[in-house]
């Protein structure tokens, strides 16, 4: 059995399944806001209270904004501590000085109506420019101000992590990409954080939902049936794998499994890396008002898959092409 809340630091929990907040940027489908805000509340209220987003998902943070005031109003100002946003800070490229760095995250504390943010997530795309280590270090300071709680990384590499390690920068968490699929954060950066007690954040874990029954059996998709740009995402990353029939004997590999379970494709994709050391949580898309998986997606913390499962999975996987080879460290997709 799967916890279902991870303590990632004395003051702060999470829930393990983690809410993804891309889908509400308007490159997923068109959300309705209204419809998208009473969602979320169903979400929380299914224990599902932890939200990941960042500054450049269009209107997410101001969803989180609309979400806490409708919560505080139905279930009071206490229940807002039951609720946890992580949002980013993706910035371009440039001088990070103090009065850059404060002025965004006030524009996040406006939006999300709150004095704090929970995790702030920080997203470089330049390592040539060595300015990350400016804002890491203002961010610091504003967690020390208490306008921040905690300070995190998304897209990182073990190497620049290491580097930030070295300025004494308190860092509690890594947001990377890691599915069946893409396992390079073992490579170096899961032993990097087991030695520094970082935490892992996966994104990408269901592949936009091609680890799914819906896409078993079913023909390569052509460009204009990838329908969200997380599934487009992902279908790049499927291809630099192995390609489309490699995928298919893998989902067959992976009903097998579900099968014996008695869960879905997707419960052992998130399973299985919810298992992994360090794993804070694993996020998954929620596409507001348009789709929703709570309750298959809540299976996936009764479930624990035994050794023969991960050899069945292995034995598609090694016949794959090496993802770390082809795109270097976590995060290097990013990165030039
Ligand atoms: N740091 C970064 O650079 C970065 C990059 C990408 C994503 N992220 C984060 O990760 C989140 C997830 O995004 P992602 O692109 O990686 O997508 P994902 O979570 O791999 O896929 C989400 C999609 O999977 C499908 N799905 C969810 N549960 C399912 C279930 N039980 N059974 C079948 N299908 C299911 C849904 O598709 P349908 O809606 O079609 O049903 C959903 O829209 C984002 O919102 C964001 O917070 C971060």
């Amino acid at each position: 059995m799967i916890e279902l809340k991870k303590e990632m630091a004395n003051d702060f929990s999470i829930s393990r399944i983690l809410n993804g907040m891309w889908q509400v940027s308007g490159a997923h489908g068109d959300i309705d806001p209204e419809k998208a805000i009473n969602e979320m509340i169903k979400y929380h209220d299914s224990g599902f209270t932890t939200w990941d987003l960042a500054d450049i998902y269009g209107p997410a943070e101001s969803f989180i904004g609309e979400f806490r005031k409708k919560l505080e109003k139905i279930n009071g100002k206490d229940e807002l501590k039951n609720s946890q946003a992580l949002t980013k800070f993706v910035p371009n490229p440039g001088p990070m000085t103090k009065s850059i760095v404060e002025y965004y995250i006030d524009k996040s504390l406006e939006k999300m109506k709150t004095d704090c943010l929970d995790l702030i997530q920080f997203h470089w795309w330049d390592y040539n420019n060595p300015s990350y280590i400016d804002a890491l270090i203002h961010l610091s300071n504003l967690r020390d101000k208490g306008k921040v709680k905690h300070v995190g990384l998304t897209n990182f590499d073990t190497e620049r992590l290491e580097i930030i390690k070295e300025q004494g920068l308190e860092i509690i968490s890594s947001q990377v990409q890691y599915s069946i699929l893409d396992q390079r954060p073992e490579k170096l950066m899961i032993p990097f954080c087991q030695k520094h007690g970082i935490h892992l954040l996966s994104y990408g874990t269901l592949l936009g939902g091609f680890f799914s029954e819906k896409y078993l059996n079913s023909p390569e998709p052509n460009r204009g049936d990838l329908t969200t740009a997380s599934l487009k995402k992902y279908y790049n990353m499927i291809n630099a794998w192995g390609g489309w029939e490699l995928f298919q004997e893998l989902l067959q590999k992976l009903l097998q499994i579900s099968e014996k379970h008695g869960c879905s494709i997707a419960n052992v994709a998130t399973s299985f890396i919810l298992e992994k050391p360090t794993v804070a949580g694993v996020i998954i898309g929620a596409r507001l008002g348009i789709s929703e998986h709570k309750d298959d997606n809540s299976r996936a913390f009764g479930l624990h898959l035994d050794s023969e499962d991960t050899l069945m999975i292995k034995s598609v996987t090694e016949k794959s092409k090496d993802l770390f080879e082809i795109v270097g460290d976590c995060g290097s997709e990013y990165h030039k």
